[in-house]
């Protein structure tokens, strides 16, 4: 009987040894991995992510607080008048009332959610504006794009199943508004996508130039314009450019940001808005044991992100925004200008905070996290920079002082 105690106290204890040695190996991974990512951060250099997330004191009072064994679900309609029970709806329309107006919105008539991510608020703003159009004019939309778009554009129309016609762009990467109504087919109602930044160039739709086709077409049985404004609708509302973004300046139905691009949330997120008449002319679904009709795409929504924003709006709000937004404007002017003393090839949109350039060599490629791209009129191989927050003067020179040496290095052997 001893023996046999004995043999269960010795197995008890190798499983628990067993155990904690485990858990430390999977914690030695996971650090080593933190490791990893804190360093290669410093110099993220070529994709739209704020790397200066301020987030620490949001854990800290989220943890404090109990908050991480609440399980919420923002199903259902933040603006409804009931919130859905354990959600944080309340705190989610506090975020769309606060936002609204720096998008051009009036309190009284607008209508937004806080999204999963850039692509879920294009997502609803194709599924909005189709089904806006449709319920209007009793016919289908086409939907229009330019070819610099993000790709997330033309996935969703074709998972939408909507007909897409795809317009050309001009060297720097805005839609040619001349190509545009080439492609105009004004028997059915039109939806545009305008990009609010392309993704490799930067590049900003002249959506003036656009409307104005749109304009000349009155035949047209219905028009709907949303701007994918993923990285640029986060910065543009705190710079002298603001009523680039504004609904009522530049006529625009509906509007999707990215909340982990400029916002430096820590994970995918987003903000969508559109006016009161877009929204009561959406599919519904009433579903009972939910807050009202249901139009939004999906059911269960995260909880945590809209006190995210929430937070960040008490502790941010304007005064860091504009002056994050102001540095990130003059960091990109330098880079360019210090490209372009170097004689470097390099080229930069209006309003951009991005700056595309002739690809240096895979080594400084990887180093600096450059996202790549092609392009034949600008001598084929090019990589850019987006000028984020993270993105300081003082790594923009280490950057640059690097590049020198290779550049140099280079016309001398071309000599
Ligand atoms: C212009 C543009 N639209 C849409 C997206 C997709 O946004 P998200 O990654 O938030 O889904 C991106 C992402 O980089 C983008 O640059």
């Amino acid at each position: 009987m001893k023996i046999k105690k004995l043999i269960t106290a010795f197995a008890a204890f190798f499983f628990t040894a067993a155990c904690i040695q485990a858990q430390s190996d999977d914690l030695a991974k996971l650090n080593e991995w933190v490791k990893f990512w804190k360093e290669r951060q410093q110099t993220y250099f070529g994709y739209p992510v704020n790397e200066c997330s301020t987030l620490s004191d949001f854990y800290k009072w989220y943890t404090s607080t109990g908050m991480d064994v609440v399980n919420l679900n923002n199903a259902g309609n933040p603006m409804a008048d009931e919130p859905f029970a354990m959600s944080s709806h309340v705190f989610e329309k506090e975020v769309i009332e606060f936002f609204a107006p720096y998008y051009g919105y009036d309190l009284d008539n607008v209508w937004g959610i806080v999204t999963h991510s850039g692509t879920d608020g294009n997502n609803h703003g194709i599924y909005f504006g189709s089904n806006y159009l449709k319920n209007k004019t009793k016919l289908r939309p086409v939907m229009y794009v330019s070819d610099e778009a993000h790709y997330s554009n033309m996935r969703l129309a074709d998972l939408q199943n909507l007909d897409l016609k795809i317009i050309k762009s001009d060297d720097m990467g805005r839609m040619i508004p001349e190509e545009f109504e080439k492609a105009l087919d004004t028997s059915r109602p039109a939806l545009v996508v305008y990009a609010m930044g392309s993704t490799f160039k930067g590049a900003i739709d002249d959506m003036n130039a656009i409307n104005a086709v749109l304009n000349r077409h009155p035949e047209l049985p219905g028009v709907y314009r949303h701007v994918d404004a993923a990285l640029f609708g986060g910065y543009l509302p705190f710079t002298e450019y603001r009523y680039m973004v504004s609904h009522k300046i530049m006529n625009f139905e509906s509007i999707a940001i990215s909340g982990h691009k400029f916002f430096g949330i820590d994970s995918p997120s987003g903000l969508f808005f559109c006016t009161n008449d877009i929204y009561e002319n959406q599919v519904n679904f009433n579903v009972t044991y939910l807050n009202g009709n249901m139009r939004m795409i999906s059911c269960s929504r995260d909880a945590v992100q809209p006190l995210k924003f929430w937070w960040l709006i008490h502790h941010n709000g304007l005064e860091t925004w504009t002056k994050q937004a102001q540095q990130m404007m003059e960091c990109a002017a330098y880079l360019k200008s210090q490209l372009k003393a170097m004689g470097y090839p390099c080229w930069q949109n209006e309003y951009s905070n991005t700056v595309f350039f002739k690809r240096p060599s895979q080594a400084l490629v990887e180093k600096y996290t450059l996202a790549q791209g092609y392009d034949e009129r600008f001598g084929g191989e090019l990589a850019h920079i987006v000028v984020m927050q993270h993105v300081t003067k003082e790594k923009i020179d280490k950057f640059l002082s690097e590049l020198k040496k290779e550049w140099k290095a280079q016309q001398k052997a071309a000599a």
